[in-house]
């Protein structure tokens, strides 16, 4: 019987899994298979730091299946701020869930890396060959230096034990349970926060930058379904970048009326063009994506993103926004 733990599974990418998995036909596609247990753990379940933890959360759940999620993850300001620490806790996490898994005769453990980790001085669109192929914006080079390391770890487990250990590189991810903390959100947690409170005290909803720089964005629940598919069906070492298509790259200002619209706000709306816009298109592939998988139907935006609005609204009292007051 197999049992597949998710590391991190109360975060964005693992509430997501937990919900396509929970209601997806059993034996579907995306479903549970009939005789499979699917368990969610967070760090109150264990610190993966620790060896011994982890040591000990393997022998309770016997995992057959890993897919590994954990991760200290956080916006520019932190990362720049606490560059070892990043380094150090994700490298430390990694290792001792790839090692467990080697000691544990883990059949295969499928990591999570991330776009935000290729190089800074890259040619456009990203593809999975350029991952190390120059060093990594300084601005989070603790952080990309220990993701990159999982791929090196996974070839060389692969080529010493012959261990099936695999990696996915989404691009940026949006969805209910996303990080909402105004300090530390991605864009699109960020704009939805901000215009829910400007429509909430009558304020104008302001959005940083001239709204001109295109953006690439996977809805949590799709990227939950490449994940599965990549665990049941994907043993190649390459890791496959998982993203919408270059051709639909959107604007912030696309993204931003998407927002007005699903909020339902209806004040005041402009842009700062005074604010920094960051850089203008960091494009990735994902055409070896749909060749594995012979294709994806991606959630159409509005509808993921009326979604995601509509689980902000109804959850945020309890959703992570950080302190608003
Ligand atoms: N969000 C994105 O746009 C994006 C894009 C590309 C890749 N990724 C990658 O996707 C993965 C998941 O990201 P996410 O956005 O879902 O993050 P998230 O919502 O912030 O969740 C992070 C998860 O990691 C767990 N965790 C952190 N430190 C831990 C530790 N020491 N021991 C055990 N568990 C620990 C957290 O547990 P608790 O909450 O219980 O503390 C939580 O479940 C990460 O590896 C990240 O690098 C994310």
């Amino acid at each position: 019987m197999a049992s597949v733990v998710v590391t991190g599974g109360t975060g964005l990418i693992g509430k997501a899994i937990e919900h396509v998995i929970n209601t997806e036909p059993v034996g579907s596609k995306f479903g549970k298979l009939p005789d499979e247990t699917w368990i969610f753990v967070g760090s109150s379940e264990a610190d993966l730091r620790d060896p011994e933890e982890t040591r000990k959360l393997y022998e309770k759940y016997k995992p057959t299946h890993i897919i590994h999620l954990a991760a200290l993850v956080g916006g520019v300001y932190r990362n720049m701020k606490y560059k070892l620490t990043f380094l150090r806790d994700n490298i430390l996490i990694n290792d001792n869930i790839l090692h467990t898994a080697y000691t544990h005769k883990t059949a295969k453990v499928l990591s999570c890396l991330s776009t935000c980790i290729f190089p800074d001085d890259v040619v456009y669109p990203l593809d999975e060959t350029k991952l190390h192929s120059g060093p990594p914006h300084e601005s989070n080079f603790g952080y990309a230096h220990a993701k990159r390391l999982v791929d090196v770890q996974n070839r060389a487990y692969k080529e010493e034990f012959g261990c099936n250990f695999i990696a996915a590189i989404p691009t940026s991810v949006f969805g209910p349970h996303d990080n909402y903390d105004l300090e530390n959100a991605h864009v699109i947690p960020a704009l939805v926060h901000r215009c829910y409170l400007a429509k909430k005290n009558g304020t104008p909803f302001v959005v940083g930058g001239s709204g001109k720089p295109l953006r690439q964005f996977i809805f949590s629940y799709d990227l939950a379904r490449c994940f599965i598919w990549m665990l049941r069906n994907h043993d190649d070492v390459e890791p496959v970048i998982l993203s919408v298509s270059e051709e639909e790259e959107m604007s912030v200002k696309e993204i931003a009326d998407a927002i007005v619209k699903a909020v339902g706000f209806e004040g005041q709306y402009s842009f700062d063009a005074t604010r920094s816009d960051g850089q203008f298109r960091k494009p990735a592939s994902n055409k070896r994506l749909l060749e594995l998988m012979g294709g994806f139907e991606f959630t159409p935006f509005e509808e993921a993103l009326d979604l995601s609005v509509k689980w902000f609204s109804e959850n945020y009292e309890t959703a992570r926004t950080g302190n608003t007051t």
